[in-house]
């Protein structure tokens, strides 16, 4: 019989998800939904601010399953099914009123997940779950300004979604156990290795994450030259380089995440001033696409400390 995860509560609490919401249709967003249409096999309905992201996002939920097909992982019915499962909305109000779990995954700030998650809370039914997937801010703080604050979890992943099988369970101070056991029976749904961690600044994973990439980035501002620093590591068997990593988590996200933890560390976390630069520069991608050189527009970005 499988373990019940460390901090779990009885399975027996868990209520049925039949619909999810998902609030964003950007990086991460798109994958969740995918995921959460593939295993759960339930209607998921994707909003953003405008009708063009919301459409890229199923765009992209409607191409990945099309890749499924070509690789035999899903065959035609099935494909025909999930794309018909994944739709896009911007009317939450009419998307959300028999949703059972939403998970919002906007913008890495505080207002505007609290704001979002007001929003939902005002559409949903009573018993609905709202989930996070921030990558570093408080889930309690989130939840506080809600009427039910006690349904609200963290849900963190990591990317690329479809593949990482780690997934970061948060319980606010608030949080029932109900909600909880939903996540968690989710979370097995969605075939993911759930933990409970503590809502502490960016969890546990992002910690070790962003103290590797700080201290690569803090080697670059003493003078490494950035092609230099990201290989380096390359001996040591990594699956990626470390601007590898930073492109894929995004550079926006990884700056928040480390102006998070410096905020609440200030002695173990330092924000990049290149990174900054980086960001500031609006800078999303930083290899020259299809290569493994770094554009040069993003290396000149980087001051090093000479
Ligand atoms: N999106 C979707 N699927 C992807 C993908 C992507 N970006 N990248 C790779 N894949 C899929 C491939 O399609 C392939 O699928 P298949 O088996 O169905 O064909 C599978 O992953 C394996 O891909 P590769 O053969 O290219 O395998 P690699 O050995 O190169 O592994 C990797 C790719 C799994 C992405 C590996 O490089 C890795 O684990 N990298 C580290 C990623 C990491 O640390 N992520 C955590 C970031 S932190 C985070 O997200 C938290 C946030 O809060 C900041």
């Amino acid at each position: 019989r499988a373990k019940r995860p460390a901090g779990a509560p009885s399975k027996e609490l868990a209520r049925p998800v039949t619909k999810v919401g998902v609030v964003g249709a950007g990086l991460m967003a798109s994958q969740l939904g995918l995921l959460f249409a593939r295993r759960l096999e339930v209607p998921v309905v994707l909003t953003d601010i405008d009708q063009e992201r919301v459409d890229k996002g199923v765009a992209y939920c409607h191409e990945e399953i099309d890749k499924l097909l070509l690789k035999g992982r899903v065959n035609q019915d099935k494909a025909n099914r999930l794309k018909g499962l994944v739709t896009g909305s911007l009317d939450k109000a009419a998307s959300f009123a028999d949703a059972d779990f939403v998970i919002e995954a906007v913008f890495e700030e505080m207002g505007v997940k609290q704001k979002v998650f007001a929003e939902v809370e005002a559409v949903v039914p009573e018993h609905a779950v709202l989930a996070t997937n921030t990558s570093s801010l408080s889930v309690s703080e989130m939840a506080s300004q809600l009427k039910h604050p006690e349904r609200v979890v963290g849900f963190h992943f990591f990317n690329p979604v479809a593949v990482l099988p780690l997934l970061e369970i948060v319980r606010g101070e608030k949080t029932d156990d109900a909600s909880l056991a939903t996540a968690f029976a989710v979370a097995k749904k969605l075939k993911k290795s759930a933990v409970l961690v503590k809502d502490a600044p960016a969890f546990v994973v992002n910690r070790v994450l962003t103290r590797f990439l700080g201290e690569v980035l803090a080697s670059i501002d003493e003078g490494t030259p950035v092609e230099v620093a990201d290989r380096a590591l390359g001996p040591l068997g990594l699956p990626m380089s470390p601007i590898v990593l930073l492109e894929l988590v995004g550079p926006a996200v990884a700056h928040h995440v480390s102006q998070t933890l410096n905020a609440a560390f200030p002695d173990r976390f330092a924000v990049s001033a290149n990174l900054g630069r980086v960001v500031g520069a609006g800078k999303r991608n930083l290899y020259v696409p299809g290569t493994l050189e770094i554009d040069p527009a993003v290396a000149a970005l980087f001051e090093t400390g000479d």
